[in-house]
């Protein structure tokens, strides 16, 4: 196991250069299986989510090459319909098969997704999406068994507890764009990464309508074509380098980031009193004052509202922003295990159903920490930048599945970040 060592107080300044949306390169393999034919993906970020993704579709019989570093071809003619557990396990993504192993083979079987630290992430909006559009699904000894022999266009509602589901709504699109006739999907999510979804499959002849808003229509088509696609750039990991400058009082580029998909956080920012500049469409400057930091509320909302995958890390931001700020969580109640761990840092954070209040002050300290999941991990790096002395995040394996080099981005910027490996510690950290 690796830990990362941080030592806090380095001022940022310099440029990044965002990699490919995570969230959107997923669902995006998934759909190539939607054709006979190969497609091509490009811009797709180098982490070890999308190697898993990978895996799973050559056990599905796909042809899966990297043909560049960010560039995968993927044939895939001969394909099963059974995802393996093994594999399905360690990423709950992999649920983004059903939809288009439903399309095109008109049947699937994949384990059900497990728990996950970030809360209660059920399925039944995906099954009943499936079974909208004539699917039988049930679950046999932990496997969704979907025979979809009667796919035909349906009529979808995918309002959910926690509003609408993004996997979900890839789900019941992939489905839909192979099945015969009308399909309606009303409270569809319109999340980035949707959209570059459906222009994808736009692209590969899918017939859908609406793209962008919360009614889809889709005209299923009987075959689609392979496809070149280039993946957009990743809004979660521009955001966290904005926050990173911002905790910093540095002066950051970020280039190949999509501001018209970051409003909500940039608004935040500058209530914040941090400087944003667009220098071109793709690239975005932040600059700041550390000690001008002001505090904020946040509700985390599906998009165009706050991303509750910013929840963490302007948690960490909060930290550092004089006077009390309130974050909201409305999509995952119940996701802040990085709280105890920002309150080892000396952060004053109380907990209230869910939402947190923090009590910002200038100054945070080193110390060791656990990060509990990606964004987690990130939250615990942001601080580790901005406080007094050394912090070291341990169980940065989730960060790798979501950020590609993050280490290496932020040594270029002037971050004294280092990995290092659990064997390599000194005695003394074990005893802290
Ligand atoms: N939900 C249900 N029933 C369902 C599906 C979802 O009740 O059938 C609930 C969930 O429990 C949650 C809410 O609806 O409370 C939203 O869940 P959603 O289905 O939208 O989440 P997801 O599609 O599983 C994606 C991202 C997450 C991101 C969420 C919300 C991918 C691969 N994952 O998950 O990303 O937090 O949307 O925006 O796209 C991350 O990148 O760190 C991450 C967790």
């Amino acid at each position: 196991m690796e830990i990362l060592r941080i030592v806090g107080g380095n001022r940022l300044q310099g440029d990044i250069e965002i990699s490919g949306s995570k969230n959107a390169a997923l669902p995006q393999f998934a759909a190539t299986l939607l054709s006979q034919e190969k497609s091509i993906i490009s811009n797709v970020p180098n982490l070890s989510d999308v190697k898993f993704m990978a895996e799973i579709l050559s056990e599905l019989g796909a042809a899966v090459t990297q043909i560049d570093y960010d560039t995968w071809e993927i044939d895939p003619a001969n394909i099963k319909h059974i995802a393996p557990y093994q594999l399905v396990r360690k990423m709950r993504a992999s649920v983004c098969l059903l939809g288009p192993l439903v399309g095109r083979l008109r049947k699937a079987e994949i384990p059900m997704p497990g728990g996950c630290v970030i809360g209660q992430r059920p399925i039944d909006l995906h099954i009943r999406a499936l079974e909208c559009l004539g699917a039988n699904v049930k679950l046999d000894r932990g496997i969704v068994k979907v025979d979809g022999k009667k796919l035909k266009g349906g009529q979808i509602f995918l309002g959910g507890r926690h509003g609408s589901t993004v996997t979900g709504t890839s789900n019941a699109i992939m489905a839909a764009v192979l099945a015969p006739g009308i399909t309606r999907i009303e409270s569809s999510a319109c999340e980035p990464e949707i959209v570059d979804l459906c222009n994808m499959l736009t692209n590969m002849n899918a017939k859908i309508y609406g793209i962008g808003s919360h009614i889809l229509e889709i005209h299923g088509v009987k075959e689609l074509n392979g496809c070149c696609h280039e993946v957009i750039p990743d809004r979660i990991e521009a955001a966290t380098y904005a926050i990173a400058a911002a905790m910093t009082g540095g002066e950051v580029t970020l280039k190949n980031s999509c501001y018209q998909h970051l409003g909500s956080f940039l608004n935040l920012m500058q209530e914040c009193g941090v400087k944003i500049e667009l220098n071109d469409e793709n690239q975005l400057k932040v600059s700041c004052n550390q000690l001008d930091l002001k505090p904020f509320e946040i509700i985390t909302l599906p998009y165009p509202g706050f991303p509750t995958d910013l929840q963490a890390q302007t948690s960490a931001l909060a930290c550092v922003s004089k006077g009390i700020s309130i974050l909201t969580e409305r999509v995952y109640p119940s996701r802040f295990m990085h709280v105890p761990e920002l309150m080892r840092m000396g952060a004053n954070i109380a907990m209230e159903g869910s939402s947190c209040i923090v009590k910002g002050e200038n100054q945070l300290t080193g110390a060791p920490v656990m990060a509990s999941d990606l964004r987690a991990s990130a939250a615990l790096i942001l601080a580790g930048l901005a406080a007094k002395g050394e912090t070291w995040v341990q169980r940065i394996y989730h960060l790798d599945r979501g950020y590609e080099s993050f280490e290496t981005k932020l040594q270029s910027v002037g971050a004294s970040v280092e990995r290092i490996a659990e064997s390599k510690l000194p005695k003394s950290y074990f005893s802290n």
